[in-house]
């Protein structure tokens, strides 16, 4: 984003990494939280440009997963990716339309991806509605269907021990999930 021209960047993660840039601004956020979304919405009204990336990965299976897990999973995926795009419409407006980019996955629409490949699917199917609901403010409403990346999530692809529990970081199991 800095390398394309953005003068400031929000950084949202639950404990976000302080940054010595002074375009980059850190800001803590629990997107499950649903009074925060608003109270960011609140101080951050110069935004155009929205991206909700923040992704959840629990690989049980559906049958045998914790529904806490799978709950868990469409609140980080699929509700709080809605709870931003509500909080954040009205400002995208305000500041002549700008874009909304919603994080899918190449497993949006693969079998066997569990959870996490339903709340993409889910969320794919809230991207393509938004883009409607949002066309008449002039807001650009795009989906990433994105394959294989080298994140965190990714990287703790071979860690097949331990219990994930909500709330902690959800990456284990990642390659039972991956179709590449
Ligand atoms: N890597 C891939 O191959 C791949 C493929 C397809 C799609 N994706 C999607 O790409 C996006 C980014 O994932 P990644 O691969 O970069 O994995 P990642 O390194 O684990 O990043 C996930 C991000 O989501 C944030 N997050 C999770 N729960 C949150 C919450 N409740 N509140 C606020 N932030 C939360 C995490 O921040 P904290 O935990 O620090 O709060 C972290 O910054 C996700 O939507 C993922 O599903 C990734």
């Amino acid at each position: 984003m800095l390398k394309r021209g953005a003068a400031k960047v929000y950084v949202t993660a639950r404990k976000p990494a302080p940054s010595d840039d002074p375009r980059i601004l850190p800001v803590p956020l629990d997107v499950t939280d649903p009074e925060a979304v608003p109270a960011l919405a609140a101080q951050a009204r110069d935004v155009s440009i929205v991206i909700n990336n923040a992704g959840a990965l629990f690989p049980s299976p559906l049958l045998e997963a914790d529904m806490a897990d799978v709950v868990a999973t469409f609140d980080t995926n699929v509700f709080s990716a809605l709870r931003v795009a509500r909080g954040f419409a009205p400002i995208l407006a305000a500041n002549g339309g700008g874009a909304l980019i919603d994080m899918h996955s190449i497993l949006s629409w693969g079998a066997g991806a569990a959870a996490y490949g339903a709340s993409k699917a889910a969320l794919w199917s809230i991207t393509n509605s938004l883009r409607v609901e949002l066309a008449p403010q002039g807001t650009q409403v795009v989906g990433v269907h994105l394959g294989s990346a080298d994140t965190d999530m990714v990287r703790h692809a071979a860690d097949e021990g331990g219990t994930v529990r909500p709330g902690r970081r959800a990456h284990r199991g990642h390659r039972a999930l991956t179709p590449v």
